[in-house]
């Protein structure tokens, strides 16, 4: 279950916390894709302020309950009882602010629950800074007595360096049966479901898993922390990337989303921009200054220069796109030569339409193409030749000039 309802008050934002993107993807689906590697029997997120938005993110790949109005985490549990009526197993329940949590550190506490016999196990961690976390308060036994909020923590409890992660293993009966016993906190007027873990301690024993991840646990509540734990993702994801065989200069300059595919062998170069959705092949060159935007698919070999941008199009392989140079909607084939400051204009103002390039064209500096146009295999265009809407150039033709004419040899005299 991920709990994903709350508006995210101190984001100060009308975007639900849910739907803020840490490298290029929502929080919520972060979560759910760490949420799928336990492979879980269904996946129920609670939704709330701005239900629709939520749920249409989550795009059929979870069952979405609403609650109404928001009371608070236990609250929002709860109101998943009814999607969970005869369901007699464990639930994991994460909250949708947690994006560096990932899939091995769930599975670290699934195994940890599995083991014991608890009615819950929880992931915990010491952190230096502990402020504005729940503090874990643990028995004499050493398993879990209580969650303390820091709200509500003494001078005493808020020096307690281990922290509620917001990530738990519940048995899903006992789980029901200790929210219906919450009672509101006097001061937030909400139902907390760390309250629930005391109730839980009481009635049978609920232990914790220290992860050795800290950033694991870093939530996102403010503007602040979402800069900061992005831009600890996308450490993590670079390093992936240079692990699997990308050659990266100056990492700390580019930017690499999550769910983007590069090839072994390419070469990214200082100051770029690669985009969530975007797929990149073997032994390419990338930039400096380029920026790759979603719905891009550059086949093996193509080179990207400086200053260019790609949108939503297709760059075949071998394709040099070298300098100051958009690509919107475009189709480019194989071996074509795309020459400095060509740009498709690719939206009339009402819709954007597509430009097709067939494999080995040669468009010389400056060209535009007004959309939707295609130029054919082999084709070429002189410097500052615009093509207008519609005005295919046929395989192997030459065209120039503002509009562009088919160049006709001149015929030989005498
Ligand atoms: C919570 C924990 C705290 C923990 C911290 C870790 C509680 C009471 N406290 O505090 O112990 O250290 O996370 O990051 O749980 N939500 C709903 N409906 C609501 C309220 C919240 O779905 O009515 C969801 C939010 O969308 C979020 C999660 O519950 O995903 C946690 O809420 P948040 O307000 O961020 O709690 P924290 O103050 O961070
Ligand atoms: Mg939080």
């Amino acid at each position: 279950m991920i709990l994903a309802a709350g508006r995210g008050t101190r984001m100060r934002s009308d975007l639900p916390k849910a739907l803020h993107r840490v490298a290029g993807v929502p929080m919520v689906l972060s979560l759910l894709k760490a949420a799928k590697t336990l492979r879980p029997e269904r996946v129920v997120v609670v939704a709330g302020y701005r239900f629709g938005d939520v749920k249409a993110a989550l795009d059929g790949h979870a069952t979405v309950v609403e609650q109404k109005p928001l009371l608070g985490s236990g609250h929002a549990v709860a109101a998943a009882t009814k999607a969970l009526k005869n369901f007699k197993g464990s639930v994991a329940v994460l909250y949708c602010d947690t994006p560096l949590l990932a899939g091995p550190t769930l599975e670290t506490l699934v195994r940890g629950h599995r083991e014991g016999s608890t009615a819950c196990t929880l992931l915990s961690v010491e952190l230096d800074r502990p402020t504005g976390y729940g503090r874990i308060l643990r028995a004499s036994d050493g398993s879990v007595a209580r969650i303390v909020e820091e709200n509500d923590a003494t001078a005493a409890q808020k020096a307690i360096r281990e922290i509620n992660v917001g990530c738990y293993v519940f048995d899903g009966p006992k789980l029901f049966a200790a929210l219906s016993q919450v009672q509101r906190n006097p001061k937030k007027k909400e139902y907390y479901l760390t309250d629930a873990i005391e109730i839980l301690a009481r009635e049978g024993r609920v232990e914790a898993v220290v992860t050795p991840d800290k950033d694991a646990a870093l939530g996102v509540n403010t503007q602040g922390d979402l800069a900061r734990i992005e831009e600890l993702m996308e450490k993590r994801l670079l390093e992936a990337w240079m692990e699997k065989g990308v050659r990266i200069r100056n990492p700390h300059t580019v930017t690499i989303d999550a769910d983007v595919e590069i090839g072994e062998g390419t070469l990214v170069q200082p100051n770029t921009v690669i985009e969530e959705g975007s797929r990149i092949g073997k032994n390419c060159v990338i930039g400096p200054f380029a920026r790759i935007r979603g719905g891009s698919r550059i086949a093996d070999g193509a080179v990207i220069g400086n200053f260019v941008e790609v949108v939503r199009s297709t760059i075949g392989a071998g394709t040099q796109v070298k300098h100051l140079s958009y690509l919107g909607d475009a189709k480019v084939g194989a071996g074509v030569n795309v020459g400095c400051g060509t740009i498709t204009a690719n939206f009339d103002g009402k819709a954007k339409h597509a430009t097709v390039i067939r494999d080995k064209a040669r468009l010389g500096s400056g060209t535009v193409l007004i959309a939707p146009v295609t130029v054919g295999r082999g084709a070429v265009t002189a410097a500052g030749a615009v093509i207008t809407k519609g005005k295919n150039v046929p395989d192997g033709a030459t065209v120039a000039g503002v509009p562009a004419k088919l160049l006709t040899k001149s015929k030989k005299k005498g």
